[in-house]
């Protein structure tokens, strides 16, 4: 694809996007997209940059209002296991919080992910309307994303811990965590991404079993593995994860989003030394954070 197809693909996407959330527009500083490299006649790596693919479906209301897409047959892009789980989560009755949810929010985003993000638990918005980081919090996650290239309809896919909202959007408890757990494994073992991204305390803990303040476990590269039940058989490879604060954390205390960013930065510099592809689109930003920033080492054109 050449950079101005991409940049017309984003600017629909984009615009798509904001009218799913809030019928708003939001300005966007055009993205610094390459033509795709070239190897050797090949077609361009395999991340897939389109809407459809792979992108799930919001989960129809449990009771009450029929979805507002149709039921009918799905593509073929959207079964298999990722589907399976997303299915699984809509029927789940493990814990309470099916009794009380509106919708289950099993994540969207691109098949395969240069990055997963992995979040708390839906709140109000999420609630109901089924996708994932849709308030104020995913407004800010979009955000923190774009200053990094990233974003959940050209390289990520978001997804939370906990699938269901708790009341009043209170902490998961260990008994719902628990329940969740699995899904979220299902679907790293099926999305396969290259580095997971946990945004707060709750995905931090769970994903890594280290019960930290957000303060420690930030700055260092984690090697997350699947638990063996989920790597069907094969040994298990590990996928790099970087943890950072909540968007919600930041909300509440903005003084934290300085080091969010330097989080961000970290990862940048992270995803930038193994995709070739994300080095190329990203090399503008990464240029200009790299004067302030000797992780992130500007590239020769
Ligand atoms: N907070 C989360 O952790 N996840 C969401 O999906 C929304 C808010």
């Amino acid at each position: 694809m050449t950079a101005a197809e991409k940049q017309t693909l984003a600017a629909f996407l984009d615009t798509a996007s904001d009218y799913l959330r809030d019928c708003r527009a939001r300005d966007r500083p055009p993205f610094p997209f390459t033509d795709d490299l070239m190897r050797g006649g090949a077609p361009p790596l395999g991340r897939t940059p389109l809407l459809r693919k792979g992108m799930l479906r919001p989960t129809p209301p449990s009771g009450g209002e029929p979805p507002a897409t149709p039921p009918g047959p799905l593509p073929p892009e959207v079964t298999g296991p990722l589907h399976d789980a997303a299915a699984a989560v809509e029927g789940c009755r493990a814990c309470g919080l099916a009794r009380t949810r509106t919708r289950s929010v099993p994540g969207e985003g691109i098949v395969p992910p240069l990055v997963l993000v992995v979040g708390e638990a839906p709140g109000a918005e999420e609630d109901a309307s089924g996708r994932p980081f849709v308030g104020p919090a995913g407004c800010l996650l979009d955000d923190m994303l774009a200053a990094i290239g990233l974003s959940r309809l050209r390289n990520c896919f978001i997804a939370n811990v906990v699938k269901c909202r708790p009341p009043n959007n209170r902490l998961p408890t260990q008994d719902e965590t628990a329940a969740c757990l699995p899904f979220l494994c299902r679907q790293i073992a099926a999305l396969r991404p290259r580095v997971i991204l946990a945004a707060g305390r709750v995905a931090a803990h769970n994903l890594l079993g280290i019960e930290e303040t957000m303060g420690r476990l930030r700055g260092t590269l984690y090697p997350y593995r699947l638990p063996p039940a989920f790597a069907g058989g094969a040994p298990s490879t590990e996928i790099p994860l970087i943890a950072t604060y909540h968007p919600s954390a930041l909300l509440r205390d903005p003084g934290l989003k300085r080091p969010a960013f330097d989080d961000l930065k970290f990862l940048m510099a992270h995803l930038a030394s193994l995709d070739p592809v994300y080095r190329a689109e990203a090399q503008p930003l990464i240029n200009k954070y790299a004067a302030k920033d000797s992780r992130l080492a500007p590239l020769a054109e």
